[in-house]
C-alpha cells in the first residue's frame, strides 16, 4: 500500500531540487560582512562591508589599470568593481550560481524591491550602455566575462562594449537582470531592501500528537516517501511511516524491529546517548548512512579516539577535573558511517568518520547534518563542558570543541595521508573551509565560538541561512545564523552579554575582538521562561515551508527545552538577516489521533522536554519531544485565526490534505510514473526495510 505513494512521491520529490537562493548579507567568499573600523579610502561604502582596507586597495588599483579616460563612464565602473564591498555581494555576484566578474545590473524593468527614491538608477545596465559603449578600457571586466573567469581578465588590452555586444539589448541579456524572486540586483548604489511587507507573527501553533514514543533525531526518508526515520537516545533507530494530516492516523512504528540497534556500543547517560542521523543524499542509490553517538572506552573496545584534551590545545589530561567519576576522555563522540545491505539483514558499520575523546560528560552537541547546497557533512560540537568552558576551548582554532565542522565524505583519503594531515578520521577537507584562508584554524572548522549547539538546520528554500541554536550558561539562550570562519563569542560572550568564565584551567591565552564577533540573531532571556524556578535550554527548530499553516509559512520556529515557551523569528525585511522573535501560543488539536494531556493549572499541553524538531518531505513540522511526537497542523483545527489558511486551494480540509498538495500542483505527471511503478518497486525494495 505505501508502495504507490512511495513511487508517486519519489517523482515528486525530484522537482522540488529548487535552485538555491540566498539573500541575508554575505560576502562573495561566503563569509558574513563586518563593520568597517574606519572607512574605506576608496570605494564609496561604509558600515557593515565586504571589504577591508586591503581589498579596498586592490580594487583601486584594478580600476586605476582600466585606465578609462571617460570620466562619466569611470565613476560608473568604480561603482561596478565597489559592490564587491556590498553587504550582500555574494547575491550580486550570484555565488550559488554561475559566478560572475561583474554584479548583475539592475535592468530596466526592474523597480519592484527597490526604494522609489532609488528610481533615478532603474535601469543601471542600460545607463552603463549609453555611457561606456565606446569608451576604451583596458582588462575591461566584462570582456572577462566572455573568457568564463570570475576574476580580472589575463589579456590587458583595451576594449571597447561594442567589441563584444551589438546593442543595449545583447549586452543588457548578459549582464542585466530583474530582482525577481527575493534576488538582488546592482543598480549603482548600496543594495536596500523593500522594508513595506512586514510579515506578521502566526497566531498560534496548533499541535496533533501522532506517537507516544521519545526520540531525539528524525530524518526523511530521501526517497521522497511519506517515511521518516527516527532515532532515540540509548541508541535505536526506526523507520516510520508518518500518517497524513486529517487521516487519523499516528506514527506506524514497530518498536520490537528497528532498522538498526546500537545500544550496546553507545553510551547513554543524561548529556549521552545516539545524538543524531543523516543519510546520505544519494541515499536511494548508495544506501549510505550516518549515526552520531557517543561511547565508553572502557565498555567498548571500538571506542577509540584522539583526546580533545591535548598539547596542541595547552591541556593535559593527566590533570583534567575529575567530572562524574570519569577518566579524562574514556567518553567519545563518534560519527560512524553505516550501508544498507541489500543482502545483509540489518545495516552495518563501515567506516568509521571521526572519534574524539570529551573532556568533561557535558555540551557536546552531537548533531550532524548534510548542506543541501554543498553536500558536505556538517557536524556541530560543543565546548566540552565544565562550566564556562574552562580552557577556552570554543575559542582556541586549534581545537574541534566549541565548533561547527565541515567534512567531506565522499573523497576518502588514504590511511597514510589521514595519519599526515592529523586527521580525527576517515574523511577529507573541503577545499573551501576557511583554514585555507586562516592558517591558524585546524582545517576541519567551519565556524567557532559556540558552546553548545542544540540543533541546526539549512531554510529548505535558501540554503545559506544555517541557522543554529547554542545553548546559553547563566543569562542568555542564542540563535545563530551560521556564515563560513564566523566566530560566534562564546566564551568571551553569552549571547550579547560579555562573559567572565568562573575559572580558568589553561588553555590558550585567546584574546578577542569583539568586532570579529558575530552576534545571535534571536535569543531570550532565562527570565523570560524561568519564572517558576526552572531552568532554560534552547531548542533550534527550522524555517516553516510547508503549507499545511500558511500563517506560519516563512517563520523559524524555536523552544525551550523545558516546553513553556515557543518562538517564531519574523525577518523584516525579508532577506535582511533582520530578525524578531515572538513568542507563540501552541495548543493541541481537539480532533489529535492521540489526545495530549495538559498541564494541571493550565490549559497547555504536556509536552515534556522538547528535544528537538523535525521536518519531514512535506517540510511540514515536527516536536520530539520526551512525551512523543507532535505535528504542527492546520490552526483551524485549535481554533487560531489564519485568513490564508482557507484560500489557500491545496489545502483541504480531508483526509489526505498534505499529498493533495502534492497531486494538485504535478498531478499529471504521477500517471506516467504509476505505470513503471512495480519494476522501480522491485529494484527499490532492497532498501525499504
Ligand atoms: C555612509 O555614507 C553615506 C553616503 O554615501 C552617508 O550618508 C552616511 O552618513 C555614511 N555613514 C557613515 C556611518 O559614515
Ligand atoms: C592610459 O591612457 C592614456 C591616454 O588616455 C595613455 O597615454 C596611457 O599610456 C595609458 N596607460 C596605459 C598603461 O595604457
Ligand atoms: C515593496 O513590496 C510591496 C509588497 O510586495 C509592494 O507592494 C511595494 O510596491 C514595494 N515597494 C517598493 C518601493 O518597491
Ligand atoms: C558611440 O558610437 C556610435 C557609433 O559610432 C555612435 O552612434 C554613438 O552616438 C556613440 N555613443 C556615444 C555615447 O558616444
Ligand atoms: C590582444 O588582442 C589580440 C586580438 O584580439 C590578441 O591576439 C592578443 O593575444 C591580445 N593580447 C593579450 C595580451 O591578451
Ligand atoms: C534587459 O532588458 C533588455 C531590454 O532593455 C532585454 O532585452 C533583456 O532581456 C533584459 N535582460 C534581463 C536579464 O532581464
Ligand atoms: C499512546 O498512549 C496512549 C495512552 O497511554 C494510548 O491510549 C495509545 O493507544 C497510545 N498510542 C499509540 C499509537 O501508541
Ligand atoms: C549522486 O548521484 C548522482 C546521480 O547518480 C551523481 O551524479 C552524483 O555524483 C552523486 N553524488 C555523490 C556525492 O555521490
Ligand atoms: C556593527 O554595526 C551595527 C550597526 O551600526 C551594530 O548594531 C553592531 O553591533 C555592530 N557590530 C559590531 C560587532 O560592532
Ligand atoms: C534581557 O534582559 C535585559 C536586561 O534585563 C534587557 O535589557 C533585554 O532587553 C532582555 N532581552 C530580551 C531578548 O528579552
Ligand atoms: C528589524 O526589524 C525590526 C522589527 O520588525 C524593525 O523595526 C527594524 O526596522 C528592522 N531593522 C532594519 C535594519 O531593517
Ligand atoms: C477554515 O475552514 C475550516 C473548515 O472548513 C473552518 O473550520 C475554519 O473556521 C476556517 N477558518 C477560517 C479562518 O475561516
Amino acid at each position: 500500500m505505501g508502495g504507490l505513494i512511495f513511487i508517486t512521491i519519489l517523482f515528486w520529490n525530484s522537482l522540488l531540487f529548487l535552485s538555491p537562493s540566498s539573500s541575508h548579507p554575505l560576502c562573495t567568499d561566503s563569509r558574513a560582512p563586518f563593520n568597517a573600523t574606519t572607512p574605506l579610502a576608496f570605494c564609496p561604502y561604509n558600515g557593515t562591508v565586504c571589504c577591508d582596507s586591503a581589498a579596498d586597495l586592490l580594487l583601486q588599483k584594478q580600476y586605476k589599470a582600466m585606465n578609462i579616460s571617460d570620466l562619466g563612464c569611470a565613476s560608473l565602473l568604480k561603482w561596478v568593481l565597489c559592490s564587491r564591498c556590498d553587504q550582500f555581494s555574494a547575491e550580486l555576484f550570484r555565488i550559488n550560481s554561475v559566478p560572475r566578474p561583474v554584479p548583475v545590473l539592475c535592468n530596466s524593468t526592474v523597480s519592484a524591491d527597490y526604494s522609489q527614491s532609488n528610481q533615478a538608477r532603474d535601469n543601471f545596465c542600460g545607463k552603463v550602455w549609453d555611457t561606456c559603449q565606446n569608451v576604451s578600457i583596458m582588462s575591461s571586466p566584462f570582456a572577462a566575462s566572455l573568457q568564463g573567469q570570475t576574476g580580472q581578465p589575463v589579456n590587458s588590452n583595451f576594449s571597447k562594449l561594442t567589441d563584444f555586444w551589438q546593442s543595449k539589448a545583447d549586452f543588457c541579456l548578459a549582464f542585466g537582470g530583474a530582482s525577481l524572486d527575493d534576488a538582488v540586483c546592482f543598480d549603482g548604489g548600496p543594495v536596500t531592501l523593500n522594508k513595506t511587507d512586514a510579515p506578521s507573527p502566526p497566531s498560534g501553533m496548533c499541535l496533533e500528537k501522532i506517537g507516544n514514543g521519545s526520540y531525539l533525531s528524525m530524518a526523511p526518508h530521501p526517497d521522497g516517501s511519506g517515511r521518516a526515520f527516527f532515532s532515540n537516545q540509548p541508541g535505536k533507530i526506526w523507520l516510520a511511516t508518518i500518517p497524513k494530516e486529517g487521516s487519523g492516523g499516528t506514527l506506524v512504528l514497530d518498536e520490537s524491529n528497528p532498522f538498526l540497534d546500537l545500544t550496546d556500543e553507545v553510551h547513554f547517560d543524561t548529556e549521552f546517548g545516539m545524538m543524531s542521523i543523516a543519510f546520505h543524499p544519494n541515499f536511494t542509490q548508495n544506501g549510505r548512512f550516518f549515526a552520531s553517538f557517543n561511547c565508553d572506552k572502557v565498555k567498548w573496545p571500538r571506542c577509540v579516539g584522539r583526546c580533545s584534551c591535548n598539547s596542541d590545545v595547552n591541556c593535559d589530561p593527566s590533570k583534567l577535573p575529575a567530572d562524574n567519576g570519569a577518566q579524562p576522555c574514556q567518553y567519545q563522540s563518534v560519527v560512524a558511517e553505516f550501508t544498507v545491505n541489500g543482502n545483509s539483514a540489518k545495516p552495518l558499520e563501515v567506516r568509521r568518520i571521526f572519534t574524539m575523546g570529551l573532556p568533561f560528560t557535558s555540551h557536546h552537541g552531537g548533531q550532524i547534518l548534510f548542506g543541501p547546497a554543498d553536500g558536505y557533512l556538517y557536524f556541530m560540537m560543543g565546548d566540552g563542558g565544565g562550566t564556562g568552558d574552562p580552557f577556552n576551548f570554543a575559542q582556541n582554532k586549534k581545537s574541534l570543541l566549541g565548533k561547527i565542522i565541515r567534512l567531506d565524505v565522499d573523497n576518502i583519503p588514504s590511511a597514510a595521508e589521514i595519519t599526515q594531515l592529523g586527521l580525527w578520521g576517515n574523511y577529507s577537507i573541503p577545499q573551501d573551509n576557511p583554514y585555507v584562508e586562516d592558517t591558524q584554524l585546524q582545517p576541519e572548522i567551519w565556524a567557532l565560538g559556540l558552546r553548545n549547539p542544540w540543533r541546526c538546520s539549512f531554510d529548505s528554500e535558501r540554503s545559506s541561512y544555517f541557522m543554529c541554536a547554542d545553548v546559553g550558561q547563566d543569562l542568555y539562550e542564542e540563535v545563530d545564523l551560521i556564515t563560513k570562519d564566523g566566530n560566534y563569542g562564546w566564551r568571551a560572550y553569552e549571547g550579547p552579554y560579555p562573559y567572565s568564565p568562573a575559572q580558568s584551567l589553561g588553555g590558550n591565552n585567546i584574546s578577542v575582538n569583539s568586532s570579529t564577533l558575530i552576534f545571535p540573531v534571536m535569543g531570550y532571556n532565562h527570565t523570560d521562561v524561568n519564572k517558576n524556578e526552572g531552568s532554560a535550554s534552547i531548542t533550534g527548530g527550522y524555517f516553516y515551508r510547508s503549507t499545511t499553516d500558511p500563517c506560519m509559512y516563512g517563520s523559524y520556529l524555536f523552544a525551550d527545552l523545558y516546553a513553556t515557551a515557543i518562538w517564531a523569528g519574523i525577518e523584516t525585511p525579508e532577506n535582511s538577516g533582520n530578525f524578531t522573535a515572538t513568542q507563540i501560543s501552541f495548543s493541541c488539536a481537539h480532533d489529535s489521533p492521540i489526545p495530549c494531556s495538559i498541564v494541571p493549572g493550565n490549559s497547555l499541553p504536556a509536552l515534556g522536554y522538547i528535544f528537538s524538531f523535525g521536518e519531514d518531505n512535506n517540510k511540514d513540522i515536527f516536536l520530539l519531544t520526551s512525551s512523543g511526537v507532535y505535528r504542527v497542523v492546520r490552526p483551524s483545527r485549535c481554533n487560531y485565526a489564519c485568513a490564508k489558511e482557507n484560500a489557500t486551494a491545496f489545502v483541504t480540509p480531508s483526509p489526505g490534505s498534505s499529498s493533495s498538495s502534492q497531486t494538485s500542483r504535478f498531478g499529471p505527471s504521477n500517471i506516467s510514473v504509476i505505470l513503471c511503478s512495480s519494476l522501480l518497486l522491485l529494484l527499490l525494495s532492497f532498501f525499504l526495510v
